[in-house]
């Protein structure tokens, strides 16, 4: 017995040591959530988070960071964010089934909840392909469509070879083309329904890329103003002090997420030790319990 003993000894300290991490420990802290300051190349900042409980709330229930990509979901559909510009509380949406001079296909609807935090850029048009003859965009008692100046969008974009996506030649008549107008008074509540106004699809721009003559140039994506009132004082604090802007529990109120781990409703002064010493006491519990451990096993044997 007392020559086994002295060999299983430490055997069993090292199994005790190697299995201890396994035991859950009393003191579990809460999952907080981790907030980064970039969703693939894009450099996020607040109203915008990267994960879940980072941002303002409003803004987290349309815009998600998801496989390294933003995303904008609205009641259409989901589109990718290409680009923000936080000084003109501007970005700038990719809808994969919107029509661009290299590329035109069947397009779905898109509409902007009126609720939400963004609204149209004043720059962006929005020019509907491939209507209907009974269409009522070409209502003449509405007047939906530019019928002027902005016809020479209509013309270049039906010069693109891509028109082909759409069933027309390049270079047809642009009678199935209507430059539309409606769109910048609706605000947010804006919403461009693609069966209802019996178009194929519908290009958006938001710039000619310096050259109003190459639809090649153009700028093709959807300009939004987010609304940028949601900077408070705590955010400042909690920026200042290293952490993340964030919300917390089911009244989504604010949280400060620090970048060590741990969130606080003020700032992370001081949080990173905080961390560390959490970690400290698990393992002082850890160690306690196994010196008892080993008291019973020294005791058996
Ligand atoms: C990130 O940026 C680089 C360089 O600007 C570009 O080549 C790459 O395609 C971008 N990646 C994504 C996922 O946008
Ligand atoms: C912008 O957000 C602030 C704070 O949430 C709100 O009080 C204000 O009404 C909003 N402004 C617009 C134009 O929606
Ligand atoms: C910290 O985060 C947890 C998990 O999300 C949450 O339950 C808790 O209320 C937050 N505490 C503070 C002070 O924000």
């Amino acid at each position: 017995m007392s020559t086994t003993s002295s060999c299983t000894l430490p055997w069993l300290l090292l199994n005790i040591f190697l299995f201890l991490p396994l035991i859950p420990s009393s003191h579990i802290p809460p999952i907080v959530p981790t907030c980064r300051d970039k969703c693939g190349n894009l450099t996020i900042k607040y109203p915008f988070g990267s994960d879940f409980g980072c941002g303002h709330p409003d803004f987290a229930r349309y815009i998600k960071c998801t496989s390294g990509e933003l995303r904008f979901s609205s009641g259409t559909g989901a589109y990718t964010v290409s680009s923000i510009d936080y000084t003109t509380s501007t970005l700038v949406l990719t809808d994969l089934f919107m029509s661009t001079c290299s590329s035109m296909q069947n397009s779905g609807s898109f509409r902007l909840d009126r609720a939400s935090p963004f609204t149209l850029s004043s720059q962006d048009v929005f020019i509907l392909l491939g209507c209907s003859r009974t269409s009522p965009v070409f209502d003449p008692n509405e007047d939906l469509c530019d019928t002027g100046s902005g016809l020479h969008l209509c013309r270049g974009l039906y010069s693109c070879e891509g028109v082909t996506g759409i069933g027309l030649e390049p270079n047809g008549p642009i009678s199935s083309c209507c430059v539309y107008q409606p769109i910048v008074d609706f605000g947010s509540g804006y919403g461009l329904d693609l069966p209802k106004l019996q178009c194929s699809s519908y290009a958006s721009m938001y710039g000619f890329g310096g050259d109003e003559t190459d639809p090649m140039k153009w700028q093709f994506g959807i300009s939004l103003e987010y609304n940028d009132s949601y900077y408070t004082d705590a955010c400042k604090d909690c920026e200042a002090s290293g952490g993340f802007c964030g919300f917390a529990d089911f009244r989504q109120s604010f949280s400060c997420i620090c970048r060590g781990g741990g969130n606080s409703t003020t700032n992370c002064y001081g949080r990173g030790y905080a961390w560390s010493g959490t970690l400290e006491h698990n393992i002082h519990t850890k160690i306690s319990f196994g010196g008892i451990l080993l008291f019973w096993v020294l005791l058996l044997l």
